[in-house]
């Protein structure tokens, strides 16, 4: 297919922004859209295509933004509606796309429409939740636990019922089997498509649908003491269900009652039960995100056949896509260490497929350790011991030395790295082999040759560290050989038969090497080789 014929969500690069991390306007702390459009024109400059925002709209913030209490309205923390839609315009006049955060499976307890609900048994707006009353003896109406840790069902006292979450108590699930609210979501969706937004991420979307019966949850086999408490039983009857499907396609025909508009899916699932995400023929999500990088560990063996699998499972029509880190996980430069962050960045870039960028990964900034007495996010609380607090990975983005980094001019709202007056987006820019660098000249040459984005992928067999694949199109052919570990690795191209020059590696010092016969790598380094 040549290039001109792909959307440009098959073209481009998706970078997340954590909107309260990205930049203040106003000193109070805390990131905002106003800061968002101030820094435009760098995202513009790195040379991404789309922002995806995490959720801005009105929020108690107990899970920052993922507990909605109005879904056509911006939190005052974030700005006004007037803000939202100067962001928009000034993103697309630099061409740059704008996916919105969607949150259906849950609001927070502070909606309106759970303020209703909750009020009486016979409330018409009871069934919008999952109500259900007690088993004989007091317990819970079956054994779901919360991805947050704990029972899923908590206790209403007044109606004297349980209602269900999935996350925590106060972000209860919406009962997506009342027409009702599927029409009141659907409508929320043409709220933000009217106001000019390119698509919607979807969040936690595999969960939407819950079994009718509530049939028990079976413990999980593979459970052991240091896994998270909410692994202890499959999600077998309150996720990724069938009946599932018919919502999310319903989803799609509201997206496409626009021009093209894109449904990314967050959905942590198998290899092959993601690929049904797609549609039998493409008909729902255009993008179910693929986390399988960022679940695997980070070794030759197993991002092989990781990469190999997803290629070779993803149906004819649908459209790859790739994801490293985002606002949920480890960041890359803490989980595979800065060398390999470089490495790993290489490989999102030149893969077939979209990659999602997490904002301040193009810096390598590493997950900042929280001070307990800064600790933001609640999951630290619910689930101690487990490292689950995902605070670490949501710092401030590092802008410049003044204080703070400049994300700031009051006190930001989770710390910046210790070591902010080099590690940041000024600094870097000056410097040429700074992560920064390499990032920027890798999305200019993904951009500028065809081939990194449309050509046919095909794995090079190697061993030991190394993972190595070629990109072609009918004119073009590049080579990328990857070490993922830290010891010099030696890869021949003899079966390959095949000859070229570096036009790039992770550290910007082998510009322009022929090579022939056998390329030889550093430990941490990836290289990029244009084939003759
Ligand atoms: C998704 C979000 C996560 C949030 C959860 C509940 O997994 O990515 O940040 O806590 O949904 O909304
Ligand atoms: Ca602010």
């Amino acid at each position: 297919m040549a290039i001109d014929n792909l959307l440009w969500w098959q073209r481009g690069i998706i970078y997340q922004i954590y909107p309260r991390s990205f930049r203040d306007s106003n000193g109070d702390g805390i990131g905002d859209l106003p800061g968002i459009t101030s820094k435009l024109d760098y995202l513009g400059w790195l040379g991404i295509d789309a922002i995806w925002l995490s959720p801005i709209c009105p929020s108690p913030m107990v899970d920052f933004g993922y507990d909605v209490s109005n879904y056509t309205d911006v939190d005052p923390i974030f700005g006004t509606l007037d803000d939202f839609d100067e962001m928009v315009r000034e993103a697309h006049r630099r061409d740059i796309r704008v996916i919105f955060d969607f949150v259906p499976n849950h609001t927070s307890d502070q909606h309106p429409w759970f303020i209703e609900s909750r009020k009486s048994r016979d409330n018409p707006k009871r069934d919008w939740y999952i109500w259900h009353d007690a088993r004989p003896d007091g317990s819970p109406p079956n054994n779901w636990v919360s991805s947050f840790g704990g029972s899923g069902w908590t206790w209403d006292e007044q109606t004297q019922q349980f209602y269900f979450h999935e996350f925590f108590e106060q972000q209860p699930d919406l009962n997506w089997r009342n027409p009702e609210v599927r029409a009141a979501m659907y409508d929320a969706l043409r709220f933000w498509l009217d106001r000019g937004v390119d698509g919607f991420r979807l969040d936690a979307v595999w969960f939407l649908m819950k079994d009718e019966r509530l049939r028990d949850n079976p413990p999980n086999p593979e459970y052991s003491g240091d896994m998270s408490p909410n692994k202890k039983l499959i999600a077998a009857y309150n996720s990724d269900r069938n009946d599932m499907f018919t919502v999310l396609r319903e989803m799609r025909d509201v997206a496409n009652e626009y021009d093209d508009r894109l449904l990314i899916g967050e959905l942590y699932l198998p290899i092959d039960r993601l690929m049904a995400y797609y549609g039998p023929t493409g008909d729902i999500l255009q993008m179910p995100h693929n986390f399988h990088l960022l679940r695997q560990s980070w070794d030759a063996v197993h991002i092989r056949a990781t990469i190999d699998l997803y290629a070779g499972r993803l149906p004819d029509f649908a459209w790859p896509n790739w994801v490293l880190s985002n606002h949920d996980n480890p960041r890359m430069a803490s989980r595979i260490g800065p060398g390999q962050a470089r490495v790993a960045a290489m490989l999102l870039l030149t893969l077939r497929g979209t990659p999602t960028l997490y904002y301040a990964d193009e810096l390598g900034l590493p997950d900042v350790d929280i001070p307990s007495e800064h600790i933001q996010d609640p999951e630290e609380h619910t689930m101690p011991g487990h490292h689950a607090g995902r605070d670490p990975e949501r710092t401030p983005m590092q802008w410049d030395a003044s204080p703070h980094a400049g994300f700031t001019s009051g006190t930001p709202w989770l710390p910046v790295s210790h070591d902010y007056t080099t590690l940041n987006v000024e600094h870097q820019k000056n410097d040429p082999h700074s992560m920064l660098t390499m990032q920027h000249r890798l999305i200019a040459l993904r951009r500028s040759e065809p081939a990194l984005t449309d050509g046919l992928y095909a794995p090079v067999l190697s061993d030991g560290d190394l993972v190595a694949y070629t990109r072609e199109s009918s004119d073009r052919s590049f080579l990328m050989v990857l070490n993922l570990g830290s010891n010099s690795q030696e890869l021949s191209l003899t079966r390959l038969g095949r000859q070229g020059r570096i036009v790039l590696n992770t550290r910007l010092d082998r510009e322009g090497e022929a090579v022939s016969g056998s390329i030889a790598l550093r430990g941490d380094e990836g290289v990029v080789v244009r084939l003759d």
